[in-house]
């Protein structure tokens, strides 16, 4: 296969490019490189069967030559971090829905039909359910990240019925992993290293927040795509399980051997459109044979020791 992969100097979708390109894949990447690394591709720039385009996804001209020959489109450009949303509303829909209505548009144009989407839990605003099953209430979104994935969910499931697209949108916890670059076990370990005496917590530390590992991600993307039928499909990807800020505090601390004094921002969220309860049931994956390998515990720690092994990329940030 010849997958082209948006976001694929980032965290998650350099990861894949090395599997896919490990199963004798031919891989094009299309990274704007805003968040995404070179040295993440160091690997895969050896390959024969790798592609590097550098450019932007609102280009659309550039989006639709590199695209030309694929086979099938694994979408994870994004504003990937919920935190800032309210304080450049126009980021999350121009780099989320904007973005992901190019690439729809650039597939129509070269005859590509298939789709795999990094979606959100995010999507699920503030639910009422738990853990929360892809047919949970309609949500009411409490973040502009979560509203801008929720629009791409949509255009993506009408460009399915209307084009005959195949479809599948992945609605994943928080992502942990080697390459790891954002998120909030990032920023501990980035404030630690900086001050190893204190740590200061976004709220009251007892958000309950649900993680999973990025090879068990990939695991079940790819199972699924072995799997994926006409149409438009949703899946959770998570652990059966989730923590609290604390408990990841505690092992982030144990892991990097330090004893800080932790003080509290305060409050049951730790920013405007910050979940305090994120847990996703994933029955429906789950039913169809895929399960996760490591336990958050163990996703937190590999995160630790790999962020540790590789300071430039707390300092690029
Ligand atoms: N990491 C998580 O915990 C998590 C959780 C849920 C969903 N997701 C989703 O998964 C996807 C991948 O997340 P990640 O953690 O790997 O993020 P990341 O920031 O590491 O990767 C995103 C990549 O997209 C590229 N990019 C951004 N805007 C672009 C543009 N306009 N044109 C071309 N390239 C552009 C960046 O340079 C980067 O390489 C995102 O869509 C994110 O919303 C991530």
């Amino acid at each position: 296969m010849h997958y082209f992969i948006t976001g694929g100097a980032g965290f998650i979708g350099s990861t894949l490019v090395d599997r896919l390109l490990g199963q004798s894949h031919t891989v094009t990447v299309y990274d704007n490189f805003s968040t995404g690394f070179h040295a993440f591709l160091d690997h895969a720039k050896l390959h024969p069967g790798f592609r590097l385009v550098v450019g932007d996804l609102l280009d659309r001209k550039a989006l639709e030559a590199a695209m030309a020959g694929a086979e099938m489109v694994y979408h994870f450009s994004a504003n990937a971090d919920v935190r800032f949303g309210t304080e450049r509303p126009d980021k999350d829909l121009q780099q989320n829905t904007v973005a992901t209505f190019t690439v729809l548009e650039a597939m129509r144009a070269t005859g590509i039909q298939r789709i795999a989407f990094s979606s959100t839990g995010s999507i699920y605003g503030e639910p009422s359910i738990f853990p929360t099953p892809e047919d949970a209430p309609f949500p009411v979104q409490t973040s502009l990240y979560g509203a801008s994935k929720l629009a791409c969910e949509g255009l993506i499931a009408a460009y399915c019925e209307g084009f005959g697209f195949q479809g599948v949108a992945f609605r994943f916890v928080s992502v942990l992993g080697e390459r790891y670059t954002h998120g909030h076990i990032f920023d501990f370990c980035k404030r630690l290293l900086d001050n190893p005496a204190t740590l200061h917590i976004l709220g009251n530390g007892k958000q309950k927040k649900s993680y999973i590992y990025v090879q068990d991600c990939l695991d079940a993307m790819q199972f699924i795509e072995t799997k994926a039928q006409p149409g438009f499909e949703v899946y959770n990807l998570g652990v059966d399980d989730y923590i609290e800020v604390n408990d990841s505090v505690r092992w982030i601390t144990e892991t990097m051997g330090l004893e800080p004094t932790l003080s509290y921002a305060g409050g049951e969220r730790g920013w405007i459109g910050d979940s305090p309860f994120i847990y996703l049931d994933t029955t429906k994956i789950r039913s169809q044979g895929w399960s996760p390998k490591l336990t958050i515990r163990q996703g937190v720690e590999r995160t630790i020791r790999w962020l540790l092994d590789n300071r430039w990329a707390l300092e690029k940030r």
